[in-house]
C-alpha cells in the first residue's frame, strides 16, 4: 500500500500513521463496518471523483441497513474527501471511507458503540492488474455461495460480508485463476468477489438481477446505461452456471477493477479466447466515462479543485 500524508478521521486531518483504533473496537471483532471503494481520476478538466455522490448515499443505506447513526452527512463526507485529495496532493487516487462500530462495548446490541468515520485515499492501480483491461482474465466459479438475503443482507457494503468474498477470492487464486464467480444460494450465477458480471449471448448484454443477491454496484448500473446508450439490449435476468461458459463473451465491473473482459471460465474460453468486440466497444466508452472525455456522462464526474501546481509524486513516499 503507497502511503500518502494524511487521514481524515471523525472530523480531523490525522498523520497516516497515528490513523489508529482502539484493539477492542467493535468493528475489528464483528465486522460491523459500512464502506465505499471510490476512484478519483485525472481527466483533462482537473482531478474528478467519479459518481462521489452516487458511492456516499450507498454509504448512507448500507449505514441504515445496519442501523448505523452515521455523525457526518453525504455533503460533509464528500467535503472532506475534496480536502484530503487536495491535502494529500492527490490528482488521482482510490477512496476508502468506512464508518465502524469503534470502542465501547462488545455486546452485540452495540448502541453505546461509537461510530467511527474514516476516509482514506492513496494511489491504487487497477485491481486486477493493468493488464487486466485489455488481456482479460481467467475466473473460476467458487465453492462458496454468496452471502444470501436469508442470513444477511448482499445489498449493504459491510465490512462483514467480506469474509465471503475473502473466501472466494483466495480459493480461486490458490487455485491459480485471477478471480472468483459466485453464485447465488440458489445457484444462479450473482457475481466476482468484487465486481458485477456482464455476459453477451446472442448479441444480447444479460447481467443478473438484484434477486440473485448482488451487490447494486454504482459501475453497473453505469455500464447498462452506456450500453443501452450505444444501442444495445441489456436485460436483467437470472443467469445458469453453464451459460457462462456458453457466453460469446463475459466481463467484470467494479471500482477496484474497473471493465475487465474475462477469457476464460473453468478452463472453459470465451469466444476466440480473447476481449469480445461488445465487450471492448462498451469498455471504450466507460474510460470516456471516467476520464472526462464523454460529454453526456461528465455530470457523473464530481471535479476537485486543486491548487495548481499540486504534485502527487512529491508528496508520495512508499
Ligand atoms: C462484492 C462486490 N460486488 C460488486 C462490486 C462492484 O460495485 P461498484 O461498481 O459500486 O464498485 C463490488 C465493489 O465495490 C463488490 O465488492
Amino acid at each position: 500500500m503507497e502511503q500518502v500524508d494524511l487521514i481524515w478521521k471523525n472530523g480531523e486531518f490525522v498523520p497516516w500513521e497515528q490513523a489508529q483504533t482502539h484493539v477492542l473496537s467493535h468493528g475489528l471483532h464483528y465486522g460491523t463496518g459500512v464502506f465505499e471503494g471510490i476512484r478519483c481520476y485525472e481527466t483533462e478538466r482537473g482531478p474528478a471523483v467519479f459518481r462521489h455522490a452516487d458511492h456516499l448515499a450507498r454509504l448512507e443505506k448500507s449505514a441504515e441497513l445496519y442501523y448505523f447513526e452515521l455523525p457526518y452527512s453525504a455533503e460533509e463526507i464528500r467535503q472532506a474527501t475534496h480536502e484530503l485529495l487536495v491535502r494529500n496532493g492527490l490528482r488521482s487516487a482510490y477512496i476508502r471511507p468506512l464508518a465502524y462500530r469503534g470502542y465501547g462495548s462488545l455486546g452485540l446490541y452495540a448502541k453505546d458503540a461509537p461510530i467511527d468515520v474514516i476516509v482514506a485515499a492513496f494511489p491504487w492501480g487497477a485491481y486486477l492488474g493493468e493488464e487486466s483491461k485489455n488481456g482479460g482474465i481467467r475466473a473460476k466459479v467458487s465453492s462458496w455461495r454468496r452471502i444470501s438475503p436469508g442470513g444477511s443482507i448482499p445489498h449493504a457494503k459491510a465490512s462483514g460480508s467480506y469474509l465471503n468474498s475473502i473466501l472466494a477470492k483466495t480459493e480461486s487464486h490458490n487455485a491459480g485463476y485471477d478471480e472468483a464467480i459466485l453464485l447465488d444460494e440458489r445457484g444462479f450465477v450473482c457475481e466476482g468477489s468484487g465486481e458485477n458480471i456482464f455476459l453477451v449471448r446472442d448479441g444480447e448484454i444479460v447481467t443478473p438481477p438484484h434477486v440473485a443477491s448482488i451487490l447494486d454496484g454504482i459501475n453497473r448500473k453505469s455500464v447498462i446505461q452506456i450500453a443501452r446508450d450505444l444501442g444495445y439490449t441489456v436485460v436483467e435476468r437470472d443467469v445458469a452456471r453453464a451459460e457462462l461458459y456458453l457466453a460469446e463473451e463475459v466481463f467484470l465491473t467494479g471500482t477496484a477493477a474497473e471493465l475487465v473482459p474475462v477469457r476464460e471460465i473453468d478452463d472453459h474460453p470465451l469466444g476466440d479466447g480473447k476481449p469480445g468486440e461488445i465487450t471492448a466497444h462498451v469498455q471504450a466508452k466507460f474510460e470516456d466515462a471516467l476520464y472526462g472525455r464523454a460529454e453526456e456522462y461528465l455530470e457523473w464526474l464530481d471535479f476537485v479543485e486543486m491548487p495548481s501546481g499540486v504534485d502527487a509524486a512529491s508528496k508520495v513516499s512508499s
